[in-house]
């Protein structure tokens, strides 16, 4: 682990040794609403993985992380963490307020590294306008992870430890399931591993046969749990096998800057 995570790490143990978070009875229906959202079931994290985005790369800006060259990432990375109904959906866009990057500044370097965006594309903001990837995860999902998250910073940092303690790209390593432009693994395998290091099944997104992304769930104080539960099961597991084959690739991850990505482009256009 990079020296970084030890002080990361402290807060979010302070944090999971609080007791579970268990709303408070209702006295209202609008009691544990906030805005007028109706309070989530569950967290779902994110995670994409660079080979698969990267092969898109089309060109370059400084806060692509496809951009970086060798320093590009090749592990899984954050897309972001997001508040769930067990029913299958999500609120969206719950506060009027807008992101402050001036209240995570100094996680920025982290965030830099394990949640950077993938390509040069503004994603949209709540309230108007285009902006960061980091602003668009906070407004459109974080804004919904009240009362677990009250503002930016402590979803924000305590992402990024669920992240540390949780590495999908380690458990699969030690699988055997390792980057490769040329193997194939099996889908059962892939999900069967992550089930016995974290005791829940995720849910896998695929782009053909490439996995694209990756998702864990947890309940609200962070243990994980199975992406759907009970009735829902059978809806999940038809929609992670429609979305990926039975076997199913990890592609390695491309390195694309701003010198190379001539040749990268036309490679993918050989392809
Ligand atoms: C996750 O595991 C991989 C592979 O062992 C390692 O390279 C990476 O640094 C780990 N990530 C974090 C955030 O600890």
């Amino acid at each position: 682990m990079p020296p970084l995570t030890s002080w990361l790490v402290l807060p979010i143990l302070v944090l999971l040794a609080a007791p579970a978070t268990t709303p408070p009875a209702r006295a209202s229906p609008v009691a544990s609403s906030f805005d007028g959202q109706r309070e989530f079931d569950y967290f779902k994290l994110a995670l994409q993985w660079p080979g698969t985005y990267c092969k898109r790369t089309r060109s370059c800006c400084p806060t692509n992380g496809c951009c970086r060259g060798s320093n590009s990432p090749a592990v899984f990375t954050i897309h972001g963490l997001w508040p769930d109904y067990n029913d299958g959906s999500w609120p969206s866009c719950c506060s009027g307020s807008s992101f402050d990057p001036k209240e995570i500044s100094t996680l920025t370097n982290a965030l830099e590294q394990y949640w950077p965006s993938l390509s040069c594309s503004k994603p949209s903001l709540c309230h108007g306008g285009k902006g960061t990837f980091w602003a668009h995860e906070w407004e459109k999902h974080g804004t919904c992870s009240y009362p677990v998250f009250r503002n930016e910073y402590d979803y924000f940092l305590t992402v990024l430890n669920v992240y540390f303690k949780y590495n999908i790209t380690s458990v699969l390593n030690d699988a055997g399931y390792v980057p490769s432009n040329t193997e194939k693994y099996p889908l059962g395998g892939i999900i069967s591993a992550i089930e016995n290091a974290f005791h829940a099944s995720p849910q896998i997104v695929c782009s053909k046969d490439s996995i694209e992304e990756l998702y864990l769930c947890f309940y609200k104080n962070f243990q994980p749990r199975d992406c759907a539960l009970g009735s829902d099961i059978k809806i999940d597991m038809v929609t992670s096998k429609k979305s990926c084959p039975k076997y199913v690739s990890l592609p390695e991850s491309v390195s694309v800057g701003y010198n190379g990505l001539q040749s990268r482009v036309s490679d993918d256009v050989a392809l």
